[in-house]
């Protein structure tokens, strides 16, 4: 069965967690004063900020959030919370991207991009625990007819091409796994 834009935006979610998993370990041996290549934390932010907020967080805001929220109040206040906290996921994503910068014109920058690292974990736990909730809630009320969700996946391939499309998407999956192959992650 093919699957439906709810699901694939939950399938997105073990992804993001991954992405999740290898900031959180940068941070912690950030932290114990191992030595992670600037050029591997660079990569961090790439697919951060490609993965996550354009392409994923583009999804939710551009299609699947519009298109859900005006039917019931409910769903509406917890997409306002949504939306605010992918703003704040923004911002830590770019304070660690611009203490990235200064750090490679050698100015030590160790802690701070430790700190908007483990930020960005904890924010990404959060915020898909929240989300992986209110998409349970959605299927169980069979929110969306057939032809919205049809519609839905549509949208959500054009939120892919606006990134490069498919083959871009991949090329994010690769860095993924690489960041996961590397000796600090172990
Ligand atoms: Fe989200
Ligand atoms: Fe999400």
């Amino acid at each position: 069965m093919a699957v439906d834009s709810t699901r694939q935006l939950k399938q997105d979610h073990v992804t993001v967690r991954r992405i999740r998993d290898i900031a959180q370990k940068c941070s912690d041996k950030l932290y114990a004063g191992q030595d992670i290549p600037l050029e591997d934390i660079k990569i961090v932010a790439v697919v951060m900020e490609e993965f996550i907020d354009a392409f994923h967080h583009g999804k939710e805001e551009k299609a699947y959030f519009p298109e859900t929220a005006d039917k019931d109040e409910y769903f509406s206040e917890e997409i306002r919370k949504f939306l605010i906290e992918h703003e704040f996921g923004r911002r830590v994503a770019n304070m660690m991207k611009r203490n990235l910068l200064e750090w490679q014109t050698g100015i030590d920058a160790r802690e701070p991009v430790a700190r908007f690292l483990k930020t960005y974990a904890i924010f990404i736990t959060d915020h898909t625990d929240k989300e992986d909730k209110f998409f349970d809630m959605l299927e169980e009320m069979k929110s969306l007819t057939a032809e919205e969700d049809r519609e839905l996946l549509r949208h959500f391939e054009t939120c892919g091409k606006d990134i490069g499309g498919s083959a871009r998407i991949e090329e994010l999956l690769r860095l993924i796994e690489y960041l996961e192959e590397r000796n600090w992650m172990r």
